[in-house]
């Protein structure tokens, strides 16, 4: 467990030490901006940002150290394919870091089939944990020999035994830091409860079943949807592109309809295997009232960030 996607991939970065031969980071431009300025903020650190996953296929190189990558995009909710980026990178000897935030508890993850090295998230969206809960997942192999320089009294060998020189834990308790945030844990435990007794699979089948009837509704209000249209490429989330898609985000959160949504995209709707499709069919037509009659109009200029 950790605070957040930022330290766990602090925590990934500080186990390498990049040289002038190999000390390439690559990822997409589309990558959360936790995970893009961590790399940008390094100096030794070459940091080639592509455009889609497959350009990160091509620029992979005998340079890279780690591929920092979405599983799925925290915008358009794209899934990525993940499997030829892996090849490739362990094929140039690189890492994979996946940054699975957006796709755990909603689409099916399996790291093992995956073979990542790495993988991190945390419990603010899908798995409804709140947040202060994030956590890291390294491949066991790894972590059986790489030694992260962040390191804390927790991933000690005898963490209670306070000594005054580092040993490393066995395993994937090296991996983390100092006191650990216990309220956040106790606090996202209900949720993953949940989670799990419902099923990610159920989840799955449900989501894509709710983000079609989502995507036609809009389709038949006249609204340019900005998520893939393919299920299988499609996450939890469909993005909308309203006119002053801020100020209508604002008036759809008074009417008690509550989604958010990002700069340069648009609203993002995430119904979640409690809503109901008349709830979806209710913020639909309300977005299409609000946009008709202008009803959003006293919000322009207002900063909505919710
Ligand atoms: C893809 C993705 N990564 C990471 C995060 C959060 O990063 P951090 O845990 O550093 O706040 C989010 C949150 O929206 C996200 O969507």
């Amino acid at each position: 467990m950790h605070q957040n996607v930022t330290i766990a991939e602090a925590i990934v970065l500080s186990c390498f030490r990049p040289t002038p031969e190999r000390n390439r980071i690559v990822y997409e431009e589309a990558n959360f901006p936790s995970v893009r300025y961590l790399y940008q903020a390094q100096p030794e650190l070459e940091v080639v940002a592509v455009e889609d996953d497959k350009a990160i296929v091509d620029a992979i190189d005998e340079r890279t150290l780690l591929v920092p990558i979405s599983h799925v995009l925290f915008k358009t909710a794209e899934i990525q394919d993940v499997a030829p980026i892996v090849r490739r990178a362990h094929e140039a000897g690189a890492h994979v870091v996946l940054d699975a935030y957006q796709s755990a508890g909603v689409v099916p993850l399996d790291v093992t089939e995956l073979d990542v090295d790495f993988a991190t998230g945390g419990s603010v969206k899908w798995l409804c944990g709140g947040p202060g809960a994030g956590w890291l997942y390294v491949r066991p192999d790894l972590a059986a020999s790489l030694e992260p320089t962040l390191v804390g009294w927790q991933g000690h060998a005898r963490p209670f035994d306070f000594e005054p020189e580092l040993e490393y834990a066995e395993g994937v308790a090296r991996f983390l830091t100092g006191t650990p945030n216990v309220p956040a844990l106790y606090a996202a435990s209900a949720g993953y409860d949940v989670i799990e007794e419902v099923g990610v699979d159920r989840i799955r089948a449900n989501s894509i079943r709710q983000t079609r009837l989502l995507i036609e509704l809009l389709d038949e209000a006249g609204f340019e949807v900005g998520s893939p249209r393919d299920p299988a490429r499609r996450g939890g989330t469909v993005l909308v592109k309203t006119p002053e898609f801020q100020a209508v985000h604002k008036e759809l959160a008074e009417r008690q309809i509550f989604c958010d949504f990002r700069p340069d995209a648009g609203i993002r709707l995430g119904p979640h295997f409690y809503n109901t499709d008349e709830e979806l069919r209710f913020t639909v037509r309300e977005m299409a009232e609000i946009v008709a009659t202008g009803a959003y109009e006293r919000h322009l200029g207002a900063t909505a960030r919710f």
